[in-house]
């Protein structure tokens, strides 16, 4: 039989699951093009490592950013390389469901699924992300009950009302992992006067972040240049500098979360208050969020098992239920390609 693939097409990552496999695939959404020649050099992870270091004639960028597809057909060559990679040379046709960002246009989809088709796919169906979140988070959606998924990428930060098989209401907004990141190059640089790469504040979110108790006494030392002097200098930083560093950005993604709340239907809300908030996605893993919100918006909050790939997973898992998704759900967007 064939194998069935999800792709989570994510700004930051794409992350590839196959049928009775789970996820085989998750590597950085970054292609290094030869610009003389026009040949791609290298894809994903490969890719991502030449990012700030390549020669002219190299041109290493990143097609999805900001939520959106920035690069159409830089896009399709990424979708293509990486289904060639999971599908090897099978027989039979995978069928393929793609979880694209939120904020793609329709061209933009048809795009994306012509990508697919080219690279080998027999049926291509596209999924709504919150949708995907919820089944790889392992919730039972078929319900007339209220549950809400926050999935914090690279790009954007959805987030969603879901009750039987549908989306209710939903909001996203462009702050996510990568204005975090922004976020603590700024405060460096107004504070301390030193520039650091994205790569280092990265780093500083992953290691350092926490949003509920942040001390004084946890450190860590970074490197960058002073731009005062324009010589390269090391210091110490704290969970408490991080904090201050990334507040306002993690704030408005909890606001986002609240005005969601008032805008949904009294009855789902008393739903959610029972089920709890589940979070998605790399930005999920930010340091004591959960608790934050906990503490914010006085609900539960959860955070979904391996929650970077948990999109993925539920793309995948949405072939079990495609035939329910597809005739009786038809908010559920999952389109077939004609
Ligand atoms: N431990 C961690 N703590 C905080 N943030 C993290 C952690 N691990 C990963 N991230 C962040 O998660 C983000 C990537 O998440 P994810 O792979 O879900 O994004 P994406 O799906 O590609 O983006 P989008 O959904 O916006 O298109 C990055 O900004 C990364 O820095
Ligand atoms: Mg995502």
């Amino acid at each position: 039989m064939a194998q069935d693939i999800g792709i989570d097409l994510g700004t930051a990552n794409i992350v590839i699951a196959v049928s009775g496999k789970g996820v085989v695939l998750n590597e950085p959404s970054v292609i290094a093009v030869n610009t003389n020649t026009n040949k791609i050099l290298a894809v994903g992870k490969k890719a991502y490592r030449m990012l700030g270091k390549a020669p002219d004639y190299i041109s290493v960028i990143r097609p999805l950013s900001n939520g959106v597809i920035s690069d159409d057909e830089m896009t399709q060559c990424l979708i293509r390389e990486f289904i060639h990679k999971v599908s090897g040379r099978q027989l039979l046709k995978p069928r393929i469901i793609i979880c694209v960002p939120s904020f793609i246009t329709d061209v933009e989809s048809r795009a994306v699924i012509e990508a697919a088709m080219t690279a080998g796919g027999r049926k291509v169906y596209l999924i709504q992300e919150p949708i995907a979140a919820m089944l790889g988070a392992g919730v039972n959606m078929s319900k007339a009950r209220g549950h809400l998924v926050v999935d914090i990428g690279g790009g954007t930060t959805d987030v969603a009302v879901v009750s039987m098989n549908g989306v209710v209401t939903s909001r996203s907004i462009k702050v996510a992992g990568n204005s975090i990141d922004q976020a603590i190059v700024r405060y460096m640089q107004k504070r301390h006067k030193l520039l650091i790469g994205d790569k280092t504040a990265e780093m500083l979110k992953k290691e350092l972040t926490n949003l509920y108790d942040p001390s004084d006494d946890i450190r860590m030392n970074i490197g960058g240049r002073n731009i005062v002097k324009g010589l390269p200098e090391q210091m110490s930083v704290s969970e408490l500098e991080v904090f201050d560093a990334v507040e306002d950005e993690v704030f408005e993604i909890v606001d986002s979360i609240r005005s969601l709340l008032e805008d949904t239907p009294p009855e789902l809300v008393g739903d959610i208050y029972e089920n709890g908030i589940i979070l998605t996605g790399g930005g999920a893993m930010l340091g004591g969020l959960d608790k934050l919100i906990n503490r914010t918006l006085n609900v539960r909050c959860n955070i979904a098992k391996d929650p970077a790939n948990c999109v993925a997973r539920g793309t995948v898992q949405a072939f079990k239920r495609i035939e329910s998704l597809l005739d009786g759900f038809e908010n559920v967007a999952l389109y077939q390609y004609k």
